[in-house]
């Protein structure tokens, strides 16, 4: 077994009724980056997404498919695996709750929390929105415009009621907040921690967790006229797909507790407060952190399939190119945020710090060595101050990018990366290569040499946002395969002097100025 330090990361499951929009693809792409950054820092990662499919919304979506729900389901579940491999998303598993390895797991949790006393037979009547597949409490209600109640995400409501097993939530405020109080960082943005926090403190209800007036789900062990609730279901899938119910699977063994479950801020509760009392109830270790991401609106409305205005993820690709657009949706505003998607903010800011900053950056020093020096790459001779200090600057950025990604700060590990690009071409412009030519080519030399040597940099710890890019531009250095990990930014990977390097092309092409095409 490795003795590497593990990094379990998972995306939530996605719905199968709705096809992939942009907000999927954001949540997937900060979780692939994150995945990818600590891949490539030496750690162990095993990075989960897939997709939910039962429930009664599935369900109606199949019917007004006229499709049986699990031909239905197949069809849609490939929709999702396919814009994660259009997305160059690194998943090492993609699981469909359908599967009978989820199925499996999905009646084990049920049984051990039946073996721990804290599930029992009773009724429900209160209120269900299909749309949120959540029960709500009266008064969290509000009355929508033709005077019908509303959940709070403005879904619809209907009255329900029907014999159901409940799960002993009640009993589980306590320890829930004893839980928070010992892992501080459990729930991350803090703002969202206290929200949590204090409606757990506002006492918890028993949690309906079977349903009888429809079929499709996961069948209660020993209670085939009910199916388990789907949230119940769901959830669970973040334990399948490593094992369980068995503990000594080596993969749960490897990767359980999952070191962050990623989710949007919609979905915050089912994850902090139920997960964590059915995991605890089960025996299971809850998971270490759940971090609630914000939502983007589109040109400043709610995106929704009635406005039409809902972003399709392949148009932006097909629009901006796939790495500016991981790079992009990840740059807009602060992780945890919520943030608007403009059209012309998005290409600025791919113009500005992609085609003019990086790019630019790389093709400047690229060429100039293409032309001036037979496309080897210089010797360095004696480094000043100005040298050391942009390669200090570069070699630098690691520790302080592992600590923003570590807290799941990806605009902030952005910054960091943009500003020492910024001092790269800097360093060029009062250097002045073209202006050494003639007049002292070894200190020219050596100023095309640190520039190389910062783009390597530079390039590797961008990697897991702008893979292929990345790649391209690692290629033109020169650089080995074996030589692409984090372990090699440093001078232990320095550049040797005298490599004869590929032709040059530019990697971010610059996109039409929003203002121009206006
Ligand atoms: N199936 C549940 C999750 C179960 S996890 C055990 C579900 N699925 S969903 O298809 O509705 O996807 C929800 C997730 O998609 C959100 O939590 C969020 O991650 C992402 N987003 C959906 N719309 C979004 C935006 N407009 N903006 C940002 N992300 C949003 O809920």
């Amino acid at each position: 077994m490795s003795d590497r330090r593990s990094f379990y990361i998972t995306t939530p499951i996605y719905y199968v009724n709705d096809k992939p929009h942009i907000g999927h693809a954001y949540t997937t792409i900060a979780c692939d980056v994150l995945a990818r950054f600590w891949r490539m820092d030496g750690r162990d990662v095993y990075f989960l997404t897939g997709t939910d499919e039962h429930g009664q919304k599935v369900e109606k979506s199949a019917e007004a498919a006229g499709m049986d729900p699990l031909a239905f389901c197949d069809l849609q579940s490939a929709k999702f695996r396919e814009l994660a491999a259009a997305m160059n998303i690194s998943n090492d598993d993609f699981i469909r709750t359908t599967e009978p390895r989820h199925i499996a797991a999905s009646q084990a949790i049920w049984q051990a929390l039946e073996k721990a006393g804290d599930i029992y037979l009773g009724s429900y009547a209160g209120w269900y929105a299909v749309r949120d597949e959540a029960f709500y409490a009266e008064d969290e209600l509000t009355k929508g415009p033709d005077s019908r109640f509303v959940a709070p995400s403005g879904a619809p409501v209907d009255w329900v009621e029907e014999p159901s097993y409940f799960f002993r939530l009640s009993a589980w405020g306590d320890r829930l907040l004893a839980f928070y109080d010992a892992h501080p960082d459990f729930i991350l943005p803090p703002g969202k921690r206290n929200e949590v926090v204090s409606f757990v403190k506002g006492g918890l209800k028993d949690l309906s967790v079977s349903r009888t007036t429809f079929k499709w789900g996961v069948p209660v062990p020993g209670a085939p006229d009910h199916i388990m609730y789907v949230w119940l279901d769901a959830l669970t899938n973040y334990v399948t797909a490593v094992g369980y119910p068995d503990k000594q699977a080596e993969l749960y063994q490897r990767f359980w507790p999952a070191d962050l479950h990623m989710v949007g801020k919609d979905i915050l509760r089912f994850h902090t407060v139920y997960w964590p009392a059915f995991l605890m109830a089960a025996g299971v270790e809850p998971p270490k952190r759940v971090f609630a991401h914000g939502w983007w609106t589109a040109e400043g409305q709610k995106m929704s399939k009635t406005l039409g205005n809902v972003i399709d993820p392949y148009e932006l690709i097909a629009s901006y190119g796939l790495d500016q657009v991981r790079y992009v949706l990840l740059r807009e505003f602060p992780f945890g945020n919520d943030g608007d998607f403009s059209r012309k903010s998005v290409i600025t800011r791919i113009n500005g710090e992609l085609a003019n900053g990086f790019g630019n950056l790389g093709q400047r020093t690229l060429s100039f060595i293409a032309k001036n020096a037979e496309g080897r790459l210089p010797e360095p001779g004696r480094l000043t101050e100005a040298d050391q200090a942009l390669l200090q600057h570069v070699y630098g950025l690691l520790p302080a990018m592992r600590s923003e990604m570590a807290s799941q700060a990806l605009y902030q590990a952005l910054q960091l990366w943009v500003e020492a690009v910024n001092a790269a071409n800097r360093y060029i412009d009062s250097e002045a290569p073209w202006s050494l030519r003639k007049t002292d080519p070894e200190r020219m030399g050596t100023v095309l040499w640190v520039l190389a040597e910062a783009i390597r940099c530079l390039a590797l710890i961008i990697h897991p946002v702008v893979p292929q890019a990345a790649d391209r531009l690692l290629d033109q250095l020169a650089v080995d395969s074996t030589a692409r990990s984090f372990a090699a930014i440093g001078t232990s990977g320095a550049l040797k002097g005298g490599t004869l390097l590929p032709a040059p092309a530019g990697i971010f092409p610059r996109l039409q100025d929003p203002v121009a095409a206006a």
